[in-house]
């Protein structure tokens, strides 16, 4: 199996984990929240888990560019904005200041999930912009 192929299938797995994490941590907001602040059972572990599988997105991602000597489509730059959007809403979501209230928090996570199904469409339909 060539380098190109195996980094995209890493890139795909640790999308797959970053649902995951997504879902899981999003129920904290749901589930046994205290005050503004997510549920704190099993807190380590999910920020774990979605430090991890940001963490391998975007180190495949970055080689995936370099393998491909940087040569992207159009719709490769919609998609890093689509990332930051959705990199900057979970932060919004889980930051630890009790001053963001638990509706801005959901607004934040209902943002975050929205980025993430345009990002997957996106990189399934690869439309043409040019
Ligand atoms: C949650 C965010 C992300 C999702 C859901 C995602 C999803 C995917 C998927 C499904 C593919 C395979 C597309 C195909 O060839 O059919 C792919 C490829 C790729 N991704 Fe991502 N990605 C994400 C973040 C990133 C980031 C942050 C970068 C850059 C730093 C990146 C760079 C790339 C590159 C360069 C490829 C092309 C690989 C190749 O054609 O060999 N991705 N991505």
């Amino acid at each position: 199996m060539d380098l190109q192929l195996t980094v995209k299938i890493v890139h795909m797995i640790a999308v797959t984990l970053l649902i995951g994490a997504i879902i899981a941590r999003g129920l904290t907001l749901f589930i046994g929240v205290r005050g503004n602040q997510p549920n704190p059972v099993a807190r380590k572990l999910l920020v774990a888990w979605q430090h991890l599988a940001m963490t391998i997105i975007i180190l495949t991602g970055l080689t995936s560019l370099v393998i491909k000597n940087f040569e992207v489509q159009s719709w490769f730059y919609a998609k890093i904005i689509l990332f930051l959007v959705l990199f900057s809403s979970l932060i919004k979501a889980y930051k630890k200041d009790d001053s963001i209230l638990l509706a801005q928090r959901r607004a934040g996570l209902t943002i975050a999930v929205v980025a993430l199904i345009a990002l997957i469409s996106l990189v399934m339909i690869k439309p043409n912009f040019g």
